[in-house]
């Protein structure tokens, strides 16, 4: 005996054809921005052993890296050097240096892909040795000592050809500091992706292992977000956006996926989300250990990101996601 029930909402999800029309999320590749961690030397290609899968590349290797993504559909990539030790001071000198290493990276990758969108990092502690974000001096971190340091940093990145600059310290004004520094150098048109809300959290381990670039003291609780927080990320955004930020970022991205919709909700500057290297590796972990299916589980991962109102996803997952999509679109 059927029920007398008006509305099924089961109807609509009774064929492939149906789920589709009435699909409201779609992920594609060009959402996608994949990270490379860049290291010194010639044909190197080094697993980060906290992230299965995921490479440190010499320049010569990344550019076939990138080249491959470009096949699979993904322009836009973000790019973080591993820095030699010995070159690491405490004002992060190397990092606006006229021709350090990571600049030479960023100048060859345009010069062989153009078409490639290239975002950097803005920020000392690749740099420092004291592995944080700003000028440290007695344990104390900074704020507008630092501004001029990241405004050299973005000069220097713009000129190298750097098309969207992404200042991840969490230093008050450093958006609006760095905008004005591009602008008086005639750097009009490049972008800033500003780590509007990032979150002083421990899904950062494996990148930090990747790079070696933990703090040397201390940890980055006076800069960056307490997980605990949300109206404060509307602080952020109130200020990252007056100072001229063409994105706003949140990060990490699963556990934050609130501040991603919040953010989405109150803005209408796009929505940028970091699903970092904890992230990627806790699933990564699970999948190897044949827990959970990665085919499955990873697109639902990106997609549930998407859903709560990211534009933009910042994924090391990018390159397998575009592969996957290939063979089942
Ligand atoms: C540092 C920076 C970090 C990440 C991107 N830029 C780590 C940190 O703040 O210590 C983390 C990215 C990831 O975990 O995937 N400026």
């Amino acid at each position: 005996m059927n029920q007398l029930m008006l509305r099924r909402p089961r109807r609509n999800r009774k064929s492939p054809a149906t789920r589709g029309h009435i699909r409201e999320t779609r992920l594609s590749v060009e959402n996608l921005v994949y990270p490379l961690f860049l290291i010194e030397g010639e044909k190197q290609k080094i697993e980060v052993p906290s992230m299965p899968d995921c490479y440190r590349w010499s320049t010569d290797m990344a550019l076939g890296e990138i080249e491959d993504c470009l096949k699979l559909g993904i322009h836009s990539f973000i790019l973080f050097p591993a820095i030699d030790e010995a070159l690491k001071d405490k004002e992060a000198t190397y990092g606006y240096e006229e021709g350090n290493r990571y600049c030479e990276t960023i100048r060859t990758i345009k010069e062989r892909f153009p078409e490639a969108c290239v975002i950097t990092d803005v920020a000392m502690d690749p740099y420092s040795s004291d592995g944080h974000d700003g000028y440290v001096e007695d344990g104390e971190i900074l704020n507008d000592r630092t501004l001029p340091i990241l405004a050299k940093m973005s000069v220097a990145q713009a000129q190298a050809g750097a098309d969207i600059l992404g200042p991840s310290d969490m230093m008050d004004g450093r958006v609006g500091y760095m905008r004005q520094a591009l602008d008086k150098e005639g750097y009009t048109n490049v972008g800033i992706m500003s780590y509007t809300a990032k979150y002083a959290s421990a899904f950062y381990g494996p990148f930090r292992d990747a790079l070696d670039s933990a703090p040397k003291a201390g940890d980055k609780k006076t800069y960056q977000m307490d997980p605990a927080n949300k109206l404060e990320a509307l602080i952020e955004a109130d200020l990252d956006v007056e100072e001229g930020a063409d994105y706003i970022m949140v990060k990490p991205a699963l556990p934050y996926l609130d501040v991603i919709h919040l953010l989405k909700e109150n803005y209408s500057t796009p929505v940028a989300a970091y699903n970092v290297s904890g992230e990627y590796a806790m699933l990564k972990a699970a999948c190897l250990n044949g827990w959970l299916e990665f085919e499955k589980v990873m697109p639902e991962m990106l997609l549930s990101i998407k859903r709560a109102g990211a534009d933009v996803i910042i994924t090391y997952f990018a390159k397998d996601f575009a592969q996957i999509q290939k063979i089942r679109p």
